[in-house]
């Protein structure tokens, strides 16, 4: 473990983050001291997964309010902070619900409080993580009667990471996961490497790891076909930004495995924290997130001597498009795993106003 204090050598308050970059080949623990260090700690991925990012919004508006806490600090740190990465609703929702509680109160008591609320984001997700956990395991265990008399566990394909690494603690798409194993249901996870950054081969494969959860690696492509000859029971995912019509906004690749799972009659299955749902737009509206083209062209990884490294498996004129998220449409999802229960996309309209109710 190496702890490493970044930006800037100042002293005092620090967040403290894994940086996701290093994993899963070092975990190094950096402390974030200021908004632009946090700005840059989403920007450039050493925190990602939505939740996550949402929080460390938080806390980024916190550390600037610690360098001026006048109404036009605020709104200029918070628009920093939203534009670092487009597509996950959650960093716009964690900075509304900071600044409609910061606005009010006078600047010499913003930093301290949003301090606390930032806090509070991060014990709430948590929480909510524990309920979609709760409602999950319910969900699996429903379905392990069927996936037993084929096998011996219960099998679960996921794309991308929406694990503890992408939130505060627990994940989305793997609370049920931890439920269950908690629970003593037998499981086996089939991890997408998710390309091109590789969030699963990299991160939720050294998450189950670490949770000492049965788990394979496969690539991409492989997902249908295991499918198509039975050998998953259930889809999993996590959501950037799903719609009020139940479109699913996700890492790039999450769309080609609904359809697998539609043509096979797989269940799909939406982990998706209400912070997650977008009420106001519409699927064709959602900002999707295009990433250098080098991610595609190039891999980064370990020599076998352990030292970080990058190669290009591309000729040297290639040129490549790189959308991190796609859309996977409400018809291709069974349902959704939210902290208020399972809901199908037809029934998000109950849910909302079950929110609104509150
Ligand atoms: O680009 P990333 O790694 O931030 O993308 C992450 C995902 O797509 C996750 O599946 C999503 O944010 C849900 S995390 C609980």
């Amino acid at each position: 473990l190496v702890v490493a204090r970044e930006c800037d050598d100042a002293r005092g308050p620090a967040v403290e983050i894994i940086d996701q970059t290093r994993l899963p080949h070092e975990l190094v623990v950096r402390e974030l001291v200021s908004l632009d260090c946090a700005a840059r700690a989403i920007s450039e991925m050493w925190v990602r997964g939505a939740p996550l990012v949402g929080v460390t919004a938080a806390y980024g508006l916190a550390l600037g309010l610690l360098q001026g806490a006048s109404d036009a600090d605020l709104a200029g740190y918070a628009a920093t902070l939203r534009a670092t990465r487009p597509t996950a609703v959650n960093l716009a929702w964690a900075l509304e619900r900071m600044l409609v509680h910061l606005r009010p109160l006078p600047a010499s008591t913003r930093a301290s409080a949003a301090f606390e609320l930032a806090a509070r984001l991060a014990d709430e997700d948590v929480e909510v993580n524990l309920a979609i956990g709760r409602y999950g395991l319910a969900l699996l265990q429903s379905l392990q009667e069927r996936a037993l008399r084929k096998r011996s566990h219960l099998a679960i394909l996921t794309h991308c990471n929406a694990g503890w690494l992408a939130t505060v603690d627990r994940g989305t798409a793997t609370a049920p996961i931890y439920a269950a194993r908690d629970a003593g249901l037998p499981l086996h996870v089939f991890v997408d490497e998710t390309r091109p950054r590789n969030q699963g081969a990299s991160l939720t494969a050294w998450e189950l790891q670490q949770e000492a959860i049965a788990h394979t690696l496969i690539v991409d492509n492989a997902g249908g076909h295991l499918m198509q000859h039975g050998e998953v029971d259930v889809c999993m995912v996590g959501t950037d930004r799903t719609t009020r019509e139940g479109d699913v906004c996700n890492k790039i690749g999450t769309y080609l495995k609904a359809l697998a799972a539609h043509d096979n009659g797989v269940p799909f299955y939406v982990a998706a924290p209400t912070s997650s749902i977008d009420w106001s737009i519409a699927a064709k509206d959602i900002p999707i997130e295009e990433r250098a083209s080098d991610e595609v062209t190039h891999l980064a990884g370990v020599t076998d001597a352990g030292e970080f490294t990058r190669v290009r498996v591309t000729g040297p004129g290639t040129t490549a498009r790189n959308p991190g998220f796609d859309v996977t449409p409400a018809r291709l999802i069974t349902g959704f795993i939210t902290e208020f229960g399972v809901f199908r996309p037809d029934e998000l309209p109950l849910l909302r106003r079950r929110l609104e109710a509150r």
